[in-house]
């Protein structure tokens, strides 16, 4: 149920036999009213006609029986009024109506042999929340978590490994790899064998990829374990590291080179897409082997990217990763649609966002100015709040409230805070409405709106519809976010001026609906109910 497109169809009649062609009617929540409409303005302008004439002709040739009311105001304004019949009739929660596409949605995509730590943490909540929210809207939706499970760094940690002869534990994968990199930073003899290390790992010497394994392993656990805290829906299905795209490297070259898109520049293989230069207006390349005979990010991203929409079938390929990364992506699909890997009809995105501050405006960083690991970050929230639900929806939600492309300031009192747009604050909001329908002795019966707060509670909840559609197309989690704290103020509102509810049908009715909203909404964005992990 979406009243901006049944209201916007209603008029869209009446503004088609005023102007001779179709006109939106550009319907809009509003204060004045419950809808507005601004477009017999803009269409007298372009009539050269009193505005408020043409928005009476508009009205009179509009049909809205049955749904509304129409009141003319100020200078030509519409402002509509949706009847009380509407908002009383209950309708399901359904997913929109639209074309269902198989989704590939690339997100967390942590590096190995490091733990998770907080810049991996948007990532991974904000394509958590898309990928539920795509897949409820019936698209078929793969999870990639591709993981850095390849590159030279591995050539320190398998030597390091090889040196402690079995005598080492990986539970602290961080400081394994610190001491790793201390030693690759410190001793030119490591360093040389390091380095022999990538080639053996490489060329498939199996001691080498036995220990590599290990390495890999012990991180997807590691992160595994992480994401079942966080209530995130990977799992160890859903990894597809850079490793795994090694044999298509070949294969990407060649056909490259078979479109003529391949040049030597410096002893390297690169392919410069039309339209990127650097500062100095020099054209800029995607490296697809490097002079060294290797193969980098770009081109395990060429490799993927082919794959998910010629092996896989996608048609839509999500890109999670942070702001920082948005030239590569630019550039890794431009090549793509040159080598027609992203044919017509075929898109890419790159879903960025901003980054996580701490106190001082900075990139958040640990007091010794470390980065902060994820596990540290969760144990903080657990520390902090009364239960464990209440800790991951408060970190969740500070994550999702915002639009993606701001950076945000990470504070643990304010997520926290039980009032406010806070994760807590819905989630309590929803357990409220539990324990009142637990008590309630009687069943939910029509909706009445006998007070404003009833209807304004009635109407937004019609707001869910719209507000998930737009999450869901825009790609943009906070669409829904503000709308479920939208309706989480109208309850507790609602909750204050209509007492009793305990004992109105009607008020139930409105209470359960709120409770199913909040409860999808919460679902949507991966937010857990306490009480229910
Ligand atoms: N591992 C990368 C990083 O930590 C992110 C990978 C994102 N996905 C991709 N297909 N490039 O920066």
């Amino acid at each position: 149920m979406n009243l901006e497109t049944l209201l916007a169809a209603r008029l869209a009649a009446g503004f088609a036999a005023v102007a001779g062609e179709p006109v939106d009617p550009a319907v809009r929540a509003s204060q004045h009213a419950d809808f507005q409409s601004g477009a017999a303005l803009a269409l007298a302008r372009r009539l050269g006609r009193p505005p408020r004439q043409v928005a009476a002709e508009v009205l009179a040739a509009a049909d809205l029986s049955g749904l509304a009311t129409a009141e003319l105001s100020g200078p030509g304004f519409l402002n509509l009024t949706v009847d009380d019949a509407v908002l009383a009739a209950a309708y399901p929660l359904d997913p929109p109506p639209g074309a269902k596409e198989r989704v590939v949605i690339d997100y967390s995509s942590p590096n190995v042999a490091k733990e998770l730590h907080v810049g991996h943490l948007r990532s991974t909540i904000i394509g958590d929340a898309l990928a539920r929210l795509l897949e409820w809207a019936g698209h078929e939706v793969i999870r990639v978590n591709h993981l850095g499970d390849w590159g030279t760094q591995f050539g320190m940690l398998i030597e390091h490994m090889a040196d402690l002869d079995g005598s080492y534990s990986l539970s602290d994968l961080t400081a394994f790899y610190r001491q790793a990199r201390s030693r690759f930073d410190s001793d030119p003899e490591f360093r040389t064998r390091a380095r022999l290390r990538v080639v053996a790992l490489q060329s498939g010497d199996e001691a080498t990829r036995a220990m590599w394994r290990r390495l890999v392993e012990q991180s997807q656990r590691s992160f595994v374990s992480d994401y079942e805290r966080l209530g995130i829906t990977l799992t160890v299905d859903d990894f597809t590291g850079e490793s795994s795209y090694q044999d298509m490297l070949g294969p990407v070259v060649d056909e490259l080179d078979a479109k003529g898109l391949l040049v030597e520049s410096e002893g390297a293989l690169c392919v410069f897409p039309a339209g990127f230069t650097g500062r100095d207006g020099e054209p800029l390349p995607l490296i697809v082997r490097k002079s060294d005979g290797g193969f980098g990010y770009a081109a395990t991203d060429l490799a993927a990217l082919r794959h998910r929409t010629r092996d896989l079938g996608a048609t839509r390929l999500l890109y999670v990763v942070g702001a920082p990364q948005t030239q590569h992506f630019a550039m890794v699909f431009a090549v793509g649609r040159a080598a027609g890997w992203l044919p017509d009809g075929v898109t890419a995105e790159h879903i960025a966002f901003g980054s996580v501050l701490g106190p001082d405006g900075k990139v958040l960083k640990t007091r010794s100015g470390d980065t902060i690991k994820l596990v540290d970050l969760l144990d903080e929230a657990d520390a902090r709040a009364s239960a464990p639900a209440v800790g991951i929806g408060a970190i969740k939600y500070a994550d999702l409230a915002g639009d993606r492309r701001s950076d945000y300031v990470f504070d643990w009192d304010r997520m926290l805070a039980t009032t406010g747009n806070t994760g807590p604050y819905l989630q309590y909001a929803l357990a409220r409405i539990r324990s009142l329908l637990a008590k309630a002795d009687q069943a939910p019966g029509p909706v009445v709106l006998a007070d404003p707060a009833e209807r304004r509670l009635a109407l937004t909840l019609l707001a869910f519809e719209p507000a998930v559609t737009a999450a869901i197309e825009l790609r943009e989690p906070h669409r829904l976010a503000v709308h479920l704290h939208e309706l989480a103020v109208a309850f507790s509102t609602f909750y204050e001026r209509c007492r009793p509810i305990l004992g109105s049908p009607s008020r139930l009715a409105l209470t359960a609906r709120t409770g199913e909203t909040l409860r999808l909404g919460l679902d949507l964005l991966g937010l857990p109910v306490p009480g229910e992990m």
